[in-house]
């Protein structure tokens, strides 16, 4: 890895993209993208590409010849490269925690294995895959009983963040193929209301909870777990049900597993190298091939390594996450964007938004360099969505006519098994006409100012054949490295996440002492006396 100090801000490209952002802007140049399209008939072809069963037009964004020109040089200035190496060489690019960042073997083919590390590693990858097959496999097939010798129905996934939004994206998107007898759970939120309405509707005997925790020792997801065990208790007598085949654990701390009770059996491993919210690969993804077979859960590994490949392989100005992390460097840095819409028009990519904001927001909200310095320029954006057609009753208003610029992705799938062909034209016509009518913009008629729509408002769209496993796989991991990419180029480290530890620390301080405690501020020991009544 290349450890020379990197300004972004300080580079040659960089200081010509602000020439190029404020002439771009300027009311005498008065460029739109309407306008690039008029001047460029191969605007198209030029900004568009695709890879493996993924499209992406990029045409409809802000950015002429010279800025790409710009832009790519900036990628060519940075780090970007020797830091893809890095991390796919299995070097320690997480600083701040020591460690590596390998999810992308969780997907490798062990054939590719060539140095004696690698393939060790593929050893273990493969030995934790077999335990999710095997498992899956049993709990689908009726195979694996509860206590009173019934087979499993229902699966709670207790876990947070990485350890929920991913399996939950997962198991929503690839609805398609869910198993037809078992219906999977997710619980995050430490609010009981969440659990114990959940508890209400199941039925002890047949259900199965995998406690999903990297670190095995978060608050809400021990906390859920603790009250899963108590219902086991009153309704079937199981003194420590954490031992029974009611709990599994999912874990890259096996030891703080066994010691709260879960049978080593059942116990699923995964390594310390993969980052929570890139753990949908992982064992954590369990109750995804409980969902949707093992097989399919092979087959989205398989797309996201496809993705791994090109990322690794394409040249910059062809590279798919390359090109969709630059285009954000270019709002953000350059034309003062505050945000990123995700907008699918895909009901089961509901939950993408919240998973990449975790994905995004995590990983690049960051203000202190790799070199240790705060960072003079924009970092990670705020992320946002809705489905389309929803969003359009909602929040497009501002997107038409308000006064931000929030450049958007949309994605949507050219077929869809489970819609038909009615349905599946209206919401495309409208994907399209909704990208089209945010660029081009309309004239208000006369005297009638509330009608006009400046346009020029830039999107992506990205198309995926058809939501399958494996288009899922690849469309998760180009957003992966699309947000490594603007890691490496803003130079921070997108793999620790040190932000949620104050808050972490003060709620565990704020529950020891209450309002007792002297280092609380005074508005929050009053709002605090205030709930206890004492006020
Ligand atoms: O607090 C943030 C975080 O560490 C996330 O990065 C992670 O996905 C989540 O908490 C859950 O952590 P764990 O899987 O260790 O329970």
């Amino acid at each position: 890895m290349n450890n020379t100090p990197f300004t972004p801000s300080n580079t040659a490209s960089w200081n010509k993209l602000i020439e190029l952002a404020s002439e771009i802007q300027s009311p005498v140049n008065s460029a739109t993208i309407t306008k690039l399209f008029t001047e460029d008939s191969h605007r198209v072809e030029k900004y568009s590409l695709k890879t493996g069963n993924l499209k992406l037009d990029f045409s409809k964004n802000l950015i002429d010849d010279a800025i790409w020109e710009q832009l790519l040089r900036l990628a060519n200035e940075s780090p970007l490269s020797s830091h893809r190496d890095a991390m796919f060489a299995g070097e320690a690019i997480n600083r701040t925690e020591d460690r590596a960042v390998l999810h992308a073997a969780l997907r490798s083919n062990p054939e590719d294995a060539s140095t004696p590390d690698e393939q060790q590693r593929s050893a273990q990858v493969e030995m934790q895959l077999a335990a999710v097959e095997r498992i899956s496999n049993d709990i689908r097939q009726g195979d694996w009983l509860g206590s009173t010798g019934k087979p499993i129905t229902d699966i709670i996934n207790i876990g947070i963040g990485g350890s929920d939004l991913g399996p939950k994206m997962a198991c929503t998107a690839l609805e398609e193929f869910a198993h037809e007898r078992i219906n999977v759970h997710f619980i995050s939120n430490v609010d009981g209301a969440q659990i114990l309405s959940l508890l209400k509707k199941l039925d002890a005997e047949t259900t199965l909870v995998s406690i999903a925790s990297k670190t095995f020792t978060t608050q809400e997801t021990m906390l859920n777990a603790k009250t899963v065990i108590q219902w086991f208790k009153d309704k079937l007598g199981l003194k420590n049900a954490q031992n029974s085949r009611h709990f599994i654990g999912l874990t890259a701390n096996p030891a703080a597993a066994v010691a709260y009770g879960i049978p080593e059996t059942q116990i699923l491993e995964f390594s310390d190298w993969v980052g929570g919210r890139y753990s949908l690969w992982s064992s954590i993804g369990l109750s995804i091939a409980i969902s949707i077979g093992f097989e399919n859960f092979k087959a989205m590994l398989a797309g996201a390594h496809e993705m791994d490949l090109h990322f690794k392989n394409a040249p910059l100005e062809k590279n798919m996450p390359v090109i969709l992390g630059l285009l954000g460097i270019w709002y953000s840095n350059f034309l003062n964007a505050q945000s990123i819409a995700v907008i699918p028009y895909c009901e089961r990519l509901l939950l993408l938004p919240s998973y990449l904001q975790q994905l995004d927001m995590e990983s690049n909200g960051k203000s202190t360099s790799l070199d240790g310095n705060p960072v003079n320029y924009n970092t990670g954006p705020i992320l946002w969505g809705q489905t389309g057609t929803n969003g359009q009753h909602a929040f497009f208003q501002l997107l038409h006519q308000g006064t931000r610029m929030a450049p958007i992705d949309f994605i949507a799938t050219i077929k869809d098994n489970l819609s038909n062909p009615e349905h599946h034209q209206v919401l495309l016509g409208n994907m399209l006409a909704q990208s089209s009518a945010l660029m081009e913009g309309q004239e208000a008629p006369e005297g009638q100012q509330h009608r006009y729509y400046p346009g020029n408002k830039p999107s992506n769209t990205l198309l995926l054949n058809e939501l399958t496993p494996k288009n899922f796989g690849a469309l998760i991991a180009l957003y992966e490295h699309k947000v490594f990419v603007q890691g490496s180029i803003w130079n921070i480290n997108s793999f620790d996440q040190w932000g949620v530890e104050l808050g972490k620390k003060m709620a565990n301080s704020l529950l020891d002492q209450g309002s007792n405690n002297e280092n609380l501020d005074p508005s929050t020991k009053a709002l605090f006396d205030y709930i206890e009544g004492k006020d």
